[in-house]
C-alpha cells in the first residue's frame, strides 16, 4: 500500500524549531508508561474534584474505570470555578453569525446561563442519567446546554446539524431520550436550514420525546405542536439562577456521540465524566500549549467528538478565550475564515485537511486581503494531511512561524491520542506524520497475526493499554464493542487505521483499514451507505466504496443494480441521490453512480469492495481468482469510463450541510 505520507518521510524542521533531545518528552513519556496510575492521578488533580477517586484505574478487559470512587462536574470545571476568579470577565465564547450577528459570552455569563438552562432541564423533569439529544446549529445556546446536561448529571446526545429525520430518529430511539432541543433554523450558506420542521419529521418516529424545546435563530415562522413544543425564552423566564451541580460519579456517562462503524448502525459511543475530563483537559494543553491570552478556535462543528473536546470540554475546562462560527467557510466569500482569524485575533487554528484543500484551490490571492499575523500555532484533524497540503498551510496560513500539530484520534479515543506536544516539547515535525503518541498512549503497529512490525512497515495501529479518555461501551450493545475493537487483536485496541512507524519512531497514520470511509473527514459505513440505497424502490443491489477525492480526500462511489423494471437514466440516478441524502443527510451524497448489470462476488456471494474501489479508483484490479462472475468486473470498467468521459461527476459539493 502507497500513501503520500510514506513518500515524503524526511525530516522538515520549520525555522523556529531546532533539533533538540526531546528530553522532556522522552522522560515524560516514559514515566507515564512506566507509573501510568500515579502519572494521570497527577494529571486528574489539576481539576476540582468533589471527593477524590478510591483507585486511579480498574482494568476488566475490554472494560476500563477509571478514578474509580471520585466524584466531580463538568459544569463546574468548565464555568463556575472561572466565573469565582479574575476570569470572571475573561471571554469564554465569541460567536459568529453567518449573517452577521455577533456576541460575546464572559465566563460569568457562561456559568450564569449554564444554570439557568439546568434549571430549565430539571424543571421539566429531567434529571441525573435521562437522555437528552440536541439538534442545533453552531450557536452559543449548543454548549451551554451540554454543560447544563452535566450539571445536573444528564446524558446528552448532539445529532449533528446536517444529519436527515431518519438519522436523527434512529440516534434518538436508540437512547430513548425523553427531550429533544432544537432551533428554528440555522444559516447555512446564506440559505435557512429548516431545523425545526426536520425535527418535527424525527420526532414522529420517536414515541419516547415527550418536549421540544426550540430556541429562535431566524425568527421564521415554524410548524408548532402545542404541549410538545416550548419556546426556551419562555422557560428562561422563571429559571433559576443556581442549580447545585450534581456530584457525578467519574465513571458516570457524560455523554453518548453516535459514529459509523461497519456495520449499517451507527454506534453510540459512550463517554465518562471523569476520565474523559482528564484525557481532554490534559492533552488539550499539550497539545496547544494554551495560554491565558490565546484565542483558541476549532472549525468543527460541536457535532463530532472534535467540537465536544475541542470546542467544548478542553478550551472550557481550561477557561481559554475560543471561537464559535455558525457557518459556512465560503460565504458570504472564501475569505470569511481569514476575516474571523483577523477580527478576533486568533492565535490557534484547528482545522480539517479538506478545509484547506478547499483554500488551496482558491489561490492565495484571498489570503493577501488579511492579516493572520495573530496566529501562532496551527492544527489539523480528522483524516490523513498529505505533504503538500501541510506545506501549503505552513507556508501561506503560519507565514513559516507556527508549528502544526497533526492530531490523530477518534470518537471512541475521547481525546487526542498522537500528536506533536508543543504545550511539553516541540518536537521536529516532519509534513503528514502525526509524530509521537502523548504521554499515557501506548501505540504500535502490529501485522495481521498483532506482531509489533519493525520500523517503515506498513500494519495496523494498536493501543496496548487503556487510557482515561477511552470509550466506556457501545450503547445498548456490548457485543459490537467487543467485536469492533477487542477482538481483532486480543487484549489490545484495534483503531481500524492502517499507520506506519518510521525509523525515528514517528507515526505515520495512513487512512482506515475497514470498510469506514472518511469523506471531508465526516466518518460514514459503507454498510450505512448501502443500507440507504438500498431502501430505494428501484435498486435492486448496491456496493459503496471510495475512490480518491482532491479536496474531500474520499468521495463517494456506488456500484448499483437495478430491479427489473427500472432502466438506469440521469433521473434516476439523480433521484437515488436526493433519497440518499434525505435518508442519512447530505453528507452521504455520492460522488458518482454506476449502473452495471451485476457486481462482482466471490463464490461464496461476497461482494468484491476492494476490487470495485481499484475500478472507481482507474487503477490494477489485483487478484481476482475468488470472483464468480468476471464480466462484472469489465462490466464496472465500462461503467467507469464512460462515465468519466460524459460528465465532471454529480453531486460534487465540498461542503454539503
Ligand atoms: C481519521 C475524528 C490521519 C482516522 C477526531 C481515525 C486521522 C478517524 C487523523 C476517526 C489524523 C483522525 N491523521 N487520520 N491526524 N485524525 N483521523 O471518529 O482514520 O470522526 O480512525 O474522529 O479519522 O474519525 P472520528
Amino acid at each position: 500500500m502507497t500513501n503520500a505520507k510514506e513518500k515524503d518521510s524526511s525530516s522538515c524542521l520549520p525555522p523556529n524549531i531546532y533539533l533538540r533531545s526531546l528530553k522532556h518528552y522522552t522522560k515524560m513519556y516514559r514515566r507515564s508508561l512506566e507509573e501510568p496510575e500515579a502519572f494521570w492521578a497527577e494529571q486528574a488533580q489539576k481539576l476540582d474534584w468533589f471527593k477524590i477517586w478510591d483507585r486511579v484505574l480498574e482494568w476488566q478487559p475490554p472494560y476500563a474505570k477509571w478514578f474509580v470512587g471520585g466524584k466531580l462536574n463538568v459544569s463546574t470545571q468548565c464555568a463556575d470555578r472561572h466565573a469565582k476568579t479574575w476570569r470572571k470577565s475573561k471571554v469564554a465564547i465569541y460567536w459568529e453569525g453567518e449573517n452577521g450577528e455577533t456576541s460575546v459570552l464572559s465566563y460569568s455569563t457562561l456559568s450564569r446561563d449554564v444554570n439557568r438552562f439546568a434549571s430549565v432541564l430539571k424543571k421539566l423533569g429531567i434529571g441525573k442519567g435521562d437522555k437528552v439529544a440536541f439538534y442545533l446549529p453552531m450557536i452559543p445556546e449548543l454548549p451551554v446546554f451540554m454543560l447544563a446536561c452535566g450539571r445536573i448529571g444528564a446524558v446528552h446526545t448532539v445529532i449533528f446539524s446536517g444529519f436527515s429525520p431518519q438519522a436523527i430518529a434512529d440516534r434518538v430511539n436508540d437512547i430513548q431520550a425523553k427531550l429533544i432541543v432544537t432551533a428554528d433554523g440555522g444559516y447555512r450558506r446564506g440559505k435557512i436550514v429548516k431545523l425545526k420542521e426536520i425535527t418535527n419529521e424525527a420526532v414522529k418516529l420517536c414515541p419516547c420525546v415527550k418536549k421540544v424545546i426550540v430556541i429562535k435563530r431566524t425568527g421564521e415562522v415554524i410548524p408548532w405542536i402545542d404541549g410538545r413544543d416550548i419556546w426556551l425564552s419562555s422557560l428562561l423566564d422563571d429559571a433559576e439562577s443556581f442549580v447545585e451541580p450534581e456530584p457525578m460519579e467519574a465513571t458516570h456517562p457524560l455523554y453518548i456521540l453516535y459514529t459509523s462503524g461497519t456495520t449499517g448502525k451507527p454506534k453510540g459511543v459512550i463517554h465518562s465524566t471523569g476520565g474523559y475530563l482528564v484525557h481532554s483537559h490534559s492533552t488539550y494543553q499539550w497539545v496547544f500549549n494554551i495560554r491565558e491570552e490565546s484565542v483558541f478556535w476549532c472549525t468543527a462543528d460541536v457535532g463530532w467528538v472534535t467540537g465536544h473536546s475541542s470546542i467544548v470540554y478542553g478550551p472550557l475546562s481550561h477557561g481559554a478565550s475560543i471561537v464559535i462560527y455558525e457557518g459556512a467557510a465560503d460565504y458570504p466569500t472564501i475569505d470569511r475564515w481569514w476575516d474571523i482569524v483577523e477580527k478576533y485575533g486568533v492565535t490557534i487554528l484547528y482545522t480539517s485537511p479538506t478545509a484547506l484543500r478547499m483554500f488551496m484551490r482558491s489561490g492565495e490571492e484571498w489570503l493577501a486581503k488579511h492579516n493572520l499575523s495573530s496566529l501562532e500555532l496551527l492544527g489539523s484533524v480528522g483524516e490523513p494531511i498529505n505533504p503538500e497540503t501541510w506545506q501549503w498551510y505552513y507556508k501561506n496560513i503560519g507565514r513559516k512561524m507556527c508549528p502544526i500539530v497533526d492530531t490523530w484520534w477518534q470518537t471512541e479515543t475521547g481525546g487526542i491520542m498522537i500528536s506533536p506536544a508543543p504545550g511539553i516539547e516541540q518536537l521536529p515535525l516532519k509534513p503528514g506524520s502525526a509524530t509521537l503518541p502523548l504521554p499515557g498512549i501506548d501505540a504500535a503497529v502490529v501485522d495481521v497475526n498483532g506482531k509489533e512490525l519493525p520500523p517503515c512497515q506498513t500494519g495496523y495501529l494498536v493501543i496496548k493499554r487503556p487510557w482515561p479518555g477511552m470509550l466506556l461501551g457501545i450503547y445498548g450493545n456490548p457485543k459490537r464493542y467487543q467485536e469492533a475493537y477487542w477482538s481483532r487483536f486480543p487484549g489490545v485496541y484495534y483503531t481500524g487505521d492502517f499507520a506506519m512507524r518510521d525509523n525515528d519512531g514517528y507515526f505515520w497514520l495512513l487512512g482506515r483499514a475497514d470498510e469506514v470511509l472518511k469523506v471531508a473527514g465526516h466518518r460514514l459505513g459503507t454498510a450505512e451507505i448501502e443500507g440507504a440505497v438500498i431502501s430505494h424502490d428501484a435498486v435492486a443491489e448496491v456496493a459503496a466504496t471510495s475512490q480518491p477525492d482532491a479536496i474531500k480526500g474520499q468521495a463517494i462511489v456506488l456500484f448499483v443494480t437495478l430491479k427489473k423494471e427500472n432502466s438506469p437514466s440521469e433521473a434516476l440516478r439523480k433521484d437515488i441521490i436526493r433519497h440518499m441524502r434525505q435518508t442519512i443527510g447530505p453528507v452521504a451524497t455520492p460522488n458518482e453512480i454506476y449502473f452495471v448489470q451485476s457486481l462482482p462476488k466471490t463464490r461464496s456471494g461476497k461482494i468484491m469492495r476492494r476490487v470495485l474501489k481499484a475500478v472507481a479508483s482507474g487503477q490494477s484490479t489485483g487478484d481476482i481468482t475468488t470472483l464468480d462472475n468476471e464480466t462484472s468486473i469489465a462490466e464496472a470498467k465500462y461503467a467507469y469510463q464512460s462515465l468519466k468521459k460524459t460528465k465532471s461527476g454529480l453531486g460534487r459539493e465540498l461542503d454539503q450541510h
